[in-house]
């Protein structure tokens, strides 16, 4: 009974946000003048219960048209996951047997994860590992009634590798349901397998693998004894290993990494930069345990040297900064989080030396914890017994970042900015021919964050800007070129206010953009390109309990995903409104984004 009513009462107070009473005016993009009027008194009866939508989803684009049908499927997970608490129980393992109707080669894999929360529950991390490789980082739902569900559909061609024998899945979600959050996800994943050809309109982020054709060996860098396999990273010097042996026919190498950023660190994005022995004044909260600023920077080494590094896209988890913008609608990545391909082919030469090598991952400034892992996807050549090849350039210049700070008190504006361009090159000598590869990498940086009227506003602006060219040589003569561009602007704004009774009541304004760019020239005849837009605006309140903990609020979530290669376009407009779906279009024409604003970039 005791839940039931507390129940009623979270569905009383989630009422009062539906319809949205205190829209906030839609004004030019710097102008961030709030309502502040007090939160609207409550209606004496909770009305009925509000119309919100039960199916979360994350709009993007489809991994298959729906005409094209699988060759076969086959579930591979049904379970409850009741309490799987992080450190005490294990997670769910289960045996995969490739499906014996339809043996590779396939043409492509789909992944589908398909659940439902009971009752309200928060938002939990989860993970699914092929024998210790990770293939999906995702969020469960910050579910605001009971009966949410959800699916995740991805591609996982890539891992094919891993499919092709009896192997062990494990899948990692840390629920952990109490007598207030007492909802318990119920979680089917279903593999389909498909032959022939398939339609090329999929270039989800998430397979953007540098090179088409998937690895022939995928070795885990994972903690192949924890009860997740990712390792759990707390700070900068905590660099986690793995040692594992090359074959010797490797001929090309890379290191895709999966990242996701909690605890201390939740907020790190917006995290202002001070001196350590002032805490994190405002009210406004939203920002790490310690002010170290908002740069965060996943690292790779191979025996300590450095070889590679992504800024990470910042996924905001569905309860992160406003619940309700992201109920129905997930936000970017937040179902799916990307994954980052480090290129390694340089330093082949040194991996295929006999020896075992150890590889290494942290996280530069980070706070605790992150949970992190990787895939070590090798390209073995079937005519050779052994390869050979060295590394013939390294600059890692050092990565110097601009710190500013100017405080007053809680008041006060700091910045960090920086960039860097790294440069490698080797050649592997197989049956192919004696090919040289030169990556150059360079990422920008910056974040800006502000705090003002004592500590009751802040504003955050951060934009991570990377490129990555990659050029493949034979006898001097250029056979390929790679370039992969990404863009990552965010922007927020809260305030902060009394809400009375120890409350308050916090509004944003929230925007994001995850933009990826990638281009290919393969030999003199194969070019292909495709860029994927996806951007999301959000607006609303919350009013935030003494205890830190959301009680009610509203939120209006707008989101544009566009696709586009040489042959195609996919856009698609999802306008929430107060945790209804106003709009949901789909469209194959790019001229519709043009008129919809989409297409500035
Ligand atoms: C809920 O939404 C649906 C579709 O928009 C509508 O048909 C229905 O009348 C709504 N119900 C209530 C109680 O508002
Ligand atoms: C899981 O699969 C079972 C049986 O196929 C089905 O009854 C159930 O509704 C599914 N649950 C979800 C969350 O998809
Ligand atoms: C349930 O868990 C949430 C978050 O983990 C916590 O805030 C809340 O106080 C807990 N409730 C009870 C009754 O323990
Ligand atoms: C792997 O997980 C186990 C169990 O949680 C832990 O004791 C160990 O330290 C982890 N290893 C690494 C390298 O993180
Ligand atoms: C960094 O993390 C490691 C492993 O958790 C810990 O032993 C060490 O004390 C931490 N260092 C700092 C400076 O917090
Ligand atoms: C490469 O590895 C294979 C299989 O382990 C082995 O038979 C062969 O001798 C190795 N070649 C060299 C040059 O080490
Ligand atoms: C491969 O090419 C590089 C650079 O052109 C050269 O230094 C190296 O000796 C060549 N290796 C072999 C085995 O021919």
């Amino acid at each position: 009974m005791e839940s039931h009513r507390r129940h009623l009462l979270f569905l009383f107070l989630l009422s009062l946000a539906f319809p949205s009473t205190s829209t906030i005016p839609r004004s030019s993009e710097n102008d961030y003048s709030f309502d502040t009027s007090p939160p609207p008194s409550p209606p004496p009866r909770p009305p009925v219960q509000p119309n919100t939508s039960l199916e979360y989803m994350d709009p993007t684009l489809p991994p298959l048209l729906p005409a094209q049908n699988p060759q076969c499927s086959l579930q591979i997970l049904q379970r409850d996951f009741a309490a799987i608490a992080a450190s005490s129980s294990p997670p769910a393992f289960f045996t995969y047997t490739p499906p014996a109707n339809c043996p590779s080669p396939w043409s492509r894999v789909i992944l589908e994860l398909s659940a439902t929360a009971s009752d309200i529950q928060k938002d939990r991390i989860a993970a699914i590992w092929i024998a210790g490789a990770e293939i999906l980082r995702t969020s469960t739902p910050f579910s605001l009634s009971p009966g949410v569900f959800w699916r995740v559909r991805k591609d996982i061609t890539r891992y094919t590798a891993l499919l092709r024998r009896p192997t062990r899945f494990s899948i990692m979600l840390e629920n952990n349901p109490n007598a207030t959050l007492t909802g318990i996800y119920s979680v089917n994943v279903s593999l389909h397998f498909y032959r022939g050809a398939v339609n090329r309109l999929n270039s989800h982020p998430i397979i953007r693998g540098l090179y088409r054709e998937p690895a022939d060996l995928i070795i885990p860098i994972s903690n192949m004894t924890g009860p997740g396999c990712w390792f759990r990273v707390t700070n900068e010097t905590d660099v986690r290993t793995r040692t594992v042996l090359i074959p010797n026919n490797t001929y090309r190498a890379v290191l895709e990494v999966y990242v996701s950023n909690h605890g201390d660190d939740q907020y790190w994005y917006a995290n202002p930069l001070r001196s350590n022995d002032v805490g994190v004044a405002g009210a406004s909260g939203l920002a790490s345990r310690k002010p170290n600023g908002g740069f965060r920077q996943v690292v790779a080494t191979i025996d300590g040297q450095y070889v590679g590094s992504a800024v990470p896209f910042p996924v905001i988890s569905p309860g992160s900064v406003n619940p309700f913008f992201w109920a129905p609608v997930a936000a970017i990545g937040a179902y799916d989080h990307p994954s980052y391909d480090l290129e390694l082919t340089p330093f082949v030469g040194k991996l295929i030396d006999g020896k075992p090598h150890e590889f290494g991952l942290t996280v530069k400034e980070s706070q605790p914890y992150w949970l992190v892992d990787a895939n070590l996807h090798l390209w073995l050549d079937a005519w050779s017994d052994a390869v050979e090849g060295a590394l013939v350039r390294y600059k890692v210049p050092p990565l110097h970042l601009g710190r500013q700070a100017d405080w007053k008190n809680a008041d006060g504006k700091s910045e960090m900015e920086g960039q860097v361009i790294i440069r490698f090159s080797g050649w592997v000598s197989s049956s192919a021919g004696n090919v040289t590869t030169s990556v150059r990498h360079k990422f920008k940086f910056k974040s800006h964050v502000e705090v003002e009227e004592k500590g009751e506003m802040k504003s955050v602006d951060m934009e991570t800007k990377a490129r990555t060219n990659l050029r493949i040589e034979k006898d001097h003569v250029v056979i390929g070129r790679v370039v992969v561009e990404t863009e990552a602007p965010l922007n927020l704004v809260t305030v902060t206010s009394n809400g009375g009774g120890g409350t308050r009541i916090r509004k944003t304004k929230f925007f994001h953009e995850m933009m990826e760019a990638r281009s290919a020239t393969e030999g003199k005849t194969e070019d292909w390109f495709n860029t994927i837009t996806d951007r999301q605006e959000s607006e609303g309140s919350v009013l935030v309990g003494e205890d830190g903990e959301v009680v009610w609020g509203s939120g209006d979530t707008k989101s544009i995903y566009k696709f586009r290669d040489d042959k195609k376009c996919y856009l698609r407009t999802v306008n929430m409104v107060g945790g209804k779906l106003e709009e949901d279009e789909e469209s194959s024409s790019c001229a519709a984004a043009a008129l919809s604003g989409a297409m500035e970039s």
